[in-house]
């Protein structure tokens, strides 16, 4: 059985991605160090799949307990979700980021390659496109400078990467993650905001539980179809096995170059007043909800275009927003 280290293994994407690499065959290792999560979701895995993933509670930033984690343990691939992602803490906060997201990186690519470790997924973000000029969005369009510290240390992070597979037996995939949202179908497991939600559908659904009084719908004068903003929501479940079909990839040694990017999306774009309606049809709710200004930092619009990932990953999103909305409300109830 080939073993796997996911780090961030019991955040969001993380569990996700743990439940399909177990029901995959593989056996997993998970480092987290739960600052943004809770010990419990070890619960949620083992009572899908069956299994208790092995679990270390550490923090990337203690270089020692990185290299000593790889003393002894045979691993074949490691898959890095451990990261902070919240964009305004990030502006707040910089060197937190950078200490957290890169420094993190480098500690733990530099233990992989004293073990022999040649295996590495990363979870890069299309916020590194910023506001594209070309939709949909392919993986050669331009990198854009940087909204944020947290939209920097995912294009850092790859730059990285990509020096390091040029000079080191080591190969990667980074894959561009749209929007991320939903929960597994039994709702076990799903997201776990702490405090005030600030992604969209965590919000919707609050706001439909009763948690929050309205929802704030961030501008309706964009260039779009009704004016709100536009992304590519992608079902959690599958953005999880997209990371199955690249780590195959990489074991399976099918990789084209050291160094790949894919996006990970529906290909769909969705505006935010569509979102609602849909979270309206699926629920049966009337959400309350209100347009505000538009929130700094925001971009009109970005959709993947995913035939490059479809075509060499084998792999494509086969859930819709509605599954992923349903599966987000059905988490919600569950975790009033
Ligand atoms: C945000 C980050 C992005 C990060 C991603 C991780 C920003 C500017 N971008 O993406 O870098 O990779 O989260 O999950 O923070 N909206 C509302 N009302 C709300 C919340 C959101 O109208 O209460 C709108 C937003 O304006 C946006 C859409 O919903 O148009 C999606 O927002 P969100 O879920 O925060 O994701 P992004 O901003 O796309």
């Amino acid at each position: 059985m080939r073993k796997i280290l996911v780090t961030g293994g019991l955040g969001f994407i993380g569990s996700h991605t743990v439940v399909e690499l177990q029901n995959s065959g593989y056996e997993v290792v998970i480092i987290d160090d739960l600052s943004n999560t809770r010990r419990e979701v070890l619960d949620g895995i083992e009572a899908i799949t069956g299994n208790a993933p092995d679990f270390v509670e550490l923090d990337l930033r203690d270089k020692n307990a990185v290299f000593n984690f790889f003393q002894g343990r045979h691993i074949d691939g490691v898959i890095h979700f451990a990261a902070s992602k919240a964009v305004g803490e990030s502006v707040e906060k910089p060197l937190l980021y950078y200490e957290n997201n890169i420094g993190s990186l480098v500690y733990l690519l530099k233990a992989m390659l004293d073990n022999d470790v040649r295996s590495f997924i990363f979870s890069s973000s299309c916020t590194v496109y910023g506001q594209a000029d070309e939709l949909p969005i392919t993986e050669n369009a331009p990198v854009k400078k940087a909204e944020s510290p947290y939209g920097n240390t995912k294009q850092i992070g790859e730059e990285i990467l990509e020096d390091v597979t040029k000079a080191e037996n080591l190969n990667v995939i980074a894959l561009r993650y749209f929007n991320p949202i939903g929960a597994h179908e039994s709702a076990l497991i799903g997201e776990l905001p702490l405090g005030i939600p600030q992604n969209l559908i965590p919000f919707v659904t609050q706001t439909a539980a009763g948690i929050r009084e309205e929802l704030s719908v961030f501008g309706d004068d964009y260039p779009t179809s009704d004016g709100t903003a536009v992304r590519d929501y992608i079902h959690v479940v599958d953005l999880a096995k997209a990371h199955i079909s690249a780590l195959e990839r990489l074991l399976e040694g099918r990789n084209k170059s050291k160094m790949e990017f894919f996006n990970v999306g529906t290909g769909k774009g969705s505006s935010v007043l569509e979102v609602i309606k849909a979270f309206e049809r699926v629920s049966g709710l009337d959400l309350r909800y209100r347009i505000v200004d538009r929130r700094a930092g925001d971009i009109t619009a970005a959709f993947a275009d995913t035939s490059i990932a479809n075509r060499e990953l084998g792999w494509k999103a086969e859930l819709n927003l509605d599954d992923a909305l349903r599966s987000a409300w059905k988490w919600q109830q569950k975790n009033k």
